[in-house]
């Protein structure tokens, strides 16, 4: 049976002042289509999955806004975890649950916050990973053909030897320097990780009994309780002490049996507002607006977005990020948007 783990955890500090720690960018229509990042993302899902077999894995404080923005969910489907340690510890503990309800259950990870237009396309690959990880111990990720060397993401070196549709992965690198990335790219057998693993519970399990003893034995202790009435306890308790990590430091960079299929669909992963202004459509100044109205003069490849119907006037601003929300206001070069992330942490220590 297939299953999901929608993962909803993160708190998407370069999307700031929209995306913050109360109200993160997962929970916002980033795209302006009128569904939130997570709505658009458990419906594309639940095209293949049923629905009261995806979960979604969050920290405690959004539980009730995934229930809101979710209704069709109920509370067993949200696993809340009591501290943030990254994507490792909840992939594990939800796999533990997985597992305990299903033996043979295969499932999908998959975050939140991501843009997928193909979405037919989407489904086929997922299925295509689905009925490879049934048969064989593999974990699978789908490979985006990278454009530039970014060094926000997973590359994926896979082997050449034989033509076949998946291919073994030679080396899983996490965030290379930027000169690593850049030779990756050179060399042509490199994808992207797009962050989205298919595998059997079984499988993942077995890897992280392999590799993550110490995590391993901390959620196995508790194993008696889950799904029962004690669960919140323990995790309470447990989940705190577990070693903060993602998946891909944890076990991708590590197994031996990781495999990749190159996806067939566009991918984006929304992680900055350059990734937004990207896939939004262009004013005829080439503008991206969301939710503002603007006068520009000699200003093009601006990202804007305001509270409603905002007048914005701008004269001789190329390539800027202008975003308002309640106290804040942000005009900041695109190019340097990476940066956002520290200027938030400067921003709360002076204010
Ligand atoms: N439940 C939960 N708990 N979810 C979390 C947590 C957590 O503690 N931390 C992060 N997440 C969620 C985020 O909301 C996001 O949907 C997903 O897990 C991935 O986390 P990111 O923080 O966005 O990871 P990343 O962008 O640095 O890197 C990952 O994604 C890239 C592609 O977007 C890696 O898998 C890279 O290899 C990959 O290229
Ligand atoms: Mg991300």
């Amino acid at each position: 049976d297939y299953y999901a783990i929608l993962m909803a955890g993160g708190v998407g500090s370069r999307f700031w002042p929209v995306s913050t720690t109360e109200f993160p960018k997962q929970f916002h229509d980033m795209l302006g289509t009128g569904e939130t990042l997570i709505q658009r993302t458990f419906f594309r899902l639940a095209k293949i999955i049923p629905k009261e077999n995806i979960f979604i894995l969050t920290n405690e404080r959004y539980n009730d806004l995934v229930l809101e923005q979710l209704p069709e969910v109920n509370q067993q489907q949200v696993v809340t975890e009591p501290a943030m340690r990254n994507t490792a510890p909840c992939i594990l503990y939800a796999g533990l649950k997985i597992q305990k309800e299903n033996p043979d259950a295969l499932m999908v990870v998959a975050p939140s916050d991501h843009w997928i237009e193909d979405e037919d396309a989407f489904i086929k690959n997922l299925e295509q990973s689905f009925i490879e990880c049934s048969k064989k111990d593999r974990l699978m990720t789908l490979g985006i053909k990278p454009t530039f060397p970014n060094t926000g993401y997973g590359y994926i070196q896979y082997d050449t030897e034989n033509e076949v549709a998946i291919k073994k992965v030679a080396q899983f690198t996490e965030k290379p320097n930027y000169e690593t990335a850049k030779e990756f790219i050179s060399k042509g057998n490199y994808l992207w990780n797009a962050g989205i693993f298919i595998w059997s519970v079984k499988s993942i399990v077995m890897a992280f009994e392999k590799f993550q003893e110490e995590m391993t034995a901390l959620f196995k202790k508790g194993i008696n309780t889950y799904n029962t009435e004690e669960e919140n306890g323990f995790i309470q308790e447990n989940y705190p002490l577990a070693e903060n990590v993602s998946i891909d430091y944890a076990i991708l960079e590590k197994a031996e049996n990781v495999y990749v299929l190159p996806a067939t669909f566009d991918w984006n992963d929304l992680g900055t507002w350059g990734s937004l202004y990207d896939k939004l459509e262009k004013t005829e100044a080439n503008n991206a607006v969301v939710n503002a109205r603007v006068l520009p003069h000699n200003a093009s490849g601006n990202m804007i977005r305001t509270t409603k119907d905002k007048i914005v006037v701008i004269d001789g601003l190329q390539d800027y990020i202008i975003v308002d929300k309640d106290e804040v206001l942000l005009i900041y070069p695109k190019s340097k948007e990476q940066n956002i992330k520290e200027v938030l942490k400067k921003v709360k220590e002076t204010y």
